[in-house]
């Protein structure tokens, strides 16, 4: 007729064992009750902040006053646990922005009615946990969450200026003192539409005056953190007004003081109050004997959901729970136990019959330390939807513990949770899953899961959570096809291939959070995802187009990643559609570059101009445009031309130079020039040209002085270079004109001897354009065509210092060698020619 659950059946077969099981469930359970408080955002901070720059955290740092210039800006500001005594009339000037002030365990003894003049913007303020002796008047028309508990204030009446709080929703009351609750006590709120009401008593109350609490009509969620004991009438008569207001979620904290026997029914009152749908007992002492009678007062009730958080259970009664008899419970649906401290060192022992509990879709035993799942569990409940086992101490054999002999498995079971436990192989798991016909959803999450050997999962099986464990990037091949939601959160992943989504069709949520990925590959492709995770991983930036193949994607997560405030981020600043974003711009901060490290990525505007390459191109164009055409000109007008030139003419000199002294040893000349002109331009060579190379030590050949009288000129010219180690020709129009056929007479004849080309230097006397010359001029025209000339610089001021580069240069290129190395050149270009000539003949 009833079967057992949550018991240990199967213990007569196996004394020796129990003895094992007692120790392991009994020791990790008094740690984990300790350690594992949830974390998550306080009540009201998303109502108030809107940037990280806003929040100025300033707990625990002793502190006697709050300190003076806070940054305008501050919207958030705690300075719990520091030693302030009065928040006074000048502590929070200027914070025309803030919004939530926190200051718990401040030794707080005074707030001055004036304190928030220029903060009344306030929508949060939390100061439980100090020492303020009255509860102070607040002008604060935008408060929403007000917390006064744990101080030190001796009644619960409010000040009549709490009838101005009119937005406030939530309000928490509570004094080591206060031990009256009066009807006038919350008069003050009677206009007002507070939804949540907490209120508190160290020692418990004296009386409860009937009424007190109808003041607040619209409360929803009522709780309560007074002991009762022997007085269980107040309790009653506190629960009877309760029946009068809206309440439907009623906590109840520390009900039971550890030694108190509970000899009436406390909870009778519960089976006519129509509207409470959960029961919560929260922190408390509960022996079993007590545990029944307020099961048989929920069973017959209107609780849909009960729950039992952070209590310690203690066996009473012999034979542990037993709970039949009853009725079908027609409305509880839900029964929750999160965190369980047991008394005895022994397995609890729930004898309940399991037709009280057919209409039950979900339970959940969290932090129990059960290591055997009890049989029944498995196959006794009909409705079961959802089964949470987390936060125990199962492992594959204590899960489908052998010893269980069931007909039916899960029969309706969709979602079942079995993280923080110690599941170890993603393959046997996979494999018993196809026993639970109806399972839509597995929660695996913190355990030690490994990967390897085959995983067949179930076709009706979608939703999987591997998060917090260690897999790797191989995961995604043991995973199912048919997955539509995967958590692989936190899983060591470091890499995500673009193709690994098209293993997976019909996925629509994909959780990566806390990974290691440094990069979202640019083609991912699922046609039907519509979530995406990829906050607290190495990514820096996001490229444009990573989102293209996702045509369903409607949230992405991507906050806390080392975000590149570079322009490859500009598109997702600027471009990307921020409702997609639920963490914009909160979670986005800049990392590189280390100059622009903590600023909001919102803040990373760095204009359209600097990131668009179209753009910079155009610009960069026509920049550089202006700046050669300034250029240029600076360059025409500072002569930048001639200067040019008689620097690549004195390179040529130089770089030859070094290649003939290299070659050459040991070889004389007679001259070291000799000087072709025209007699138009004799008075410049005498005066200028000879006279300044002469007086440098130079000796010089020239015609009308050198020349053998008699001998035809061509033939002097040749005799008289042959005998020179350089020969200057001084171009000038004059010279082209007149003299010019003799210099290609002595080309032509020189062929034959081939002097070296750079032997020669040309010394332009006046601009000569090579397209005026006559075609007939070739070599001429070479000559002024590659420039290979030094250009007299002409008369003019300024022109001196052009002059003196001009001689130097001169001076440098007779110089290059010695005149003695120079005849041997001669010599060996003639050997060479000849030996040319002779081959060909
Ligand atoms: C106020 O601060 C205390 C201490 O941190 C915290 O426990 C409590 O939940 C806070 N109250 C509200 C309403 O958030
Ligand atoms: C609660 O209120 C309902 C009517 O709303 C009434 O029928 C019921 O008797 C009340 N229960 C208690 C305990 O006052
Ligand atoms: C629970 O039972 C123990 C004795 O078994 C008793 O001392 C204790 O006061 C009881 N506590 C409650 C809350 O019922
Ligand atoms: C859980 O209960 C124990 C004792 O009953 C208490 O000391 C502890 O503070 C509670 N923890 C939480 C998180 O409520
Ligand atoms: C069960 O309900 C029926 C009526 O529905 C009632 O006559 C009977 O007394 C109830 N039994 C118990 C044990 O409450
Ligand atoms: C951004 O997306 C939301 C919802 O997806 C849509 O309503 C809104 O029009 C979009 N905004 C822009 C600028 O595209």
């Amino acid at each position: 007729m009833f079967r057992k659950i949550y018991g240990f059946d199967a213990k007569d077969a196996m004394d020796s064992q129990s003895m094992i099981f007692f120790w392991t469930v009994v020791i990790p359970l008094f740690l984990t009750v300790h350690c594992l408080v949830p974390v998550g955002r306080e009540r009201g901070f998303d109502l108030c902040v809107t940037s990280r720059q806003g929040i100025k955290d300033l707990s625990n740092q002793t502190l006697s006053r709050v300190p003076p210039h806070l940054p305008k800006i501050t919207e958030y500001l705690d300075i719990s646990y520091n030693n302030i005594a009065e928040i006074d009339d000048r502590s929070l000037v200027g914070l025309t922005k803030l919004c939530f002030l926190k200051a718990t365990h401040c030794g707080l003894r005074f707030i001055s009615p004036n304190a928030f003049v220029q903060t009344s913007g306030i929508k949060v303020l939390n100061v439980s946990q100090n020492s303020l002796s009255i509860i102070p008047d607040l002008s604060l028309p935008q408060l929403r969450i007000l917390d006064l508990t744990s101080n030190l204030y001796d009644s619960y009446q409010l000040p009549s200026t709490f009838q101005k709080l009119t937005h406030l929703e939530l309000l928490f009351l509570g004094s080591g003192k206060a031990s009256l609750v009066k009807s006038t006590d919350f008069t003050a709120l009677r206009n007002i539409s507070v939804k949540q009401f907490g209120l508190s008593a160290r020692t418990g109350w004296q009386s409860y005056e009937s009424g007190s609490l109808t003041n607040l009509r619209s409360l929803q969620e009522m709780t309560l953190n007074v002991p009762f004991c022997e007085k269980f009438d107040i309790f009653k008569n506190f629960l009877m007004d309760l029946n009068r207001t809206q309440t439907t979620i009623l906590r109840l904290v520390k009900l039971f003081p550890d030694n108190c026997t509970v000899a009436d029914d406390p909870f009778e009152t519960l089976k006519s109050m129509d509207l409470v749908k959960n029961l919560t007992l929260v922190d408390t002492w509960v022996n079993s004997s007590v545990m029944v009678k307020l099961l048989k007062n929920a069973w017959v009730s209107n609780i849909q959901q009960l729950g039992f958080f952070n209590i310690t259970y203690n066996e009473d009664t012999p034979d542990g729970l037993n709970f039949f008899g009853q009725n079908y419970s027609v409305h509880l649906r839900s029964v929750i136990f999160d965190h369980v401290a047991h008394y005895q060192y022994k397995y609890p022992s729930f004898n309940i019959s399991v037709e009280a509990l057919s209409q039950m879709t979900y339970l959940k035993l969290s932090g129990t330390g059960m290591n055997i799942s009890p049989c029944n569990l498995i196959s006794a409940l009909p409705s079961l939807e959802t089964l949470d086992l987390s936060n125990n101490l199962l492992d594959e054999s204590g899960f489908w513990w052998t010893f269980c002999s069931y007909t039916s498995v899960f029969p309706a079971l969709k979602h079942l949770s079995l993280s923080q436990n110690r599941f170890l192989s993603l393959s046997i798991i996979s494999e018993k899953t196809h026993q639970m016909r109806s399972l839509q959803s597995l929660d695996l999450s913190f355990n030690s899961i490994s990967i390897g050997g085959r995983c067949s999962w179930p076709r009706h099986l979608r939703e999987l959570n591997l998060s917090n464990n260690n897999l790797g990037n191989t995961v995604f091949r043991f995973l199912s096809p048919h997955f539509e939601w995967i958590d692989l959160s936190k899983t060591g992943i470091t890499a995500i291939d673009q193709k690994v989504l098209l293993e997976f069709p019909s996925l629509t949520h994909l959780f990566l959070s806390s990974n290691s990925i440094q990069v979202l590959p640019v083609d991912l492709h699922a046609p039907l995802l519509h979530t995406l995770y990829i906050d607290q991983n190495i990514i820096a930036t996001i490229y444009m187009g990573t989102f293209e193949g996702l045509p369903r994607l409607r949230t992405i997560k991507a906050g806390n990643n080392p975000f590149s405030c570079s322009c490859d981020s500009y598109w997702f600043v600027t471009a990307l559609n921020k409702s997609l974003l639920p963490d914009w711009p909160l979670d986005y901060t800049c990392s590189v570059p280390p100059i622009l490290a903590g600023m909001p990525l919102a803040d990373y505007k760095p204009g359209k101009l600097s990131c668009e390459l179209w753009l910079q191109a155009a610009i960069a164009l026509s920049i550089t445009f202006v700046i050669t055409t300034a250029l240029g000109f600076t360059f025409y007008a500072c002569d930048g031309v001639w200067y040019t030139k008689m620097l690549w003419v004195w390179i040529l000199v130089k770089r030859r130079g070094k290649k003939k002294t290299d070659k050459l040893r040991d070889v004389s000349f007679h001259y070291h020039a000799f000087i072709s002109y025209s007699q138009y331009d004799s008075s410049w060579v005498e005066s200028m040209l000879v006279s300044t190379l002469e007086r440098a030590g130079l000796s010089l050949c020239i015609h009308e002085r050198d020349f053998v009288p008699g001998e035809w000129i061509i033939d002097n010219i040749i005799n008289c270079a042959e005998a020179s180690y350089k020969t200057i020709f001084v171009l000038s129009n004059n010279f082209v004109q007149s003299d010019w056929c003799n210099y290609e007479l002595f080309f032509a004849q020189h062929r034959a001897v081939s002097i070296q080309e750079d032997s020669l230097v040309f010394l332009l006397l006046e601009p000569i354009p090579p397209d005026s010359l006559p075609k007939k001029f070739l070599n001429l025209r070479g000559v002024l065509r590659q420039q290979t000339y030094l250009q007299w610089p002409g008369a003019g001021a300024g022109e001196e210092m052009k002059r003196q580069v001009f001689w130097s240069s001169l001076k440098a290129m007779l110089r290059v060698a010695d005149r003695s190395m120079v005849l041997k050149d001669l010599a060996v270009d003639i050997s060479e020619t000849l030996s040319l000539m002779a081959d060909q003949s």
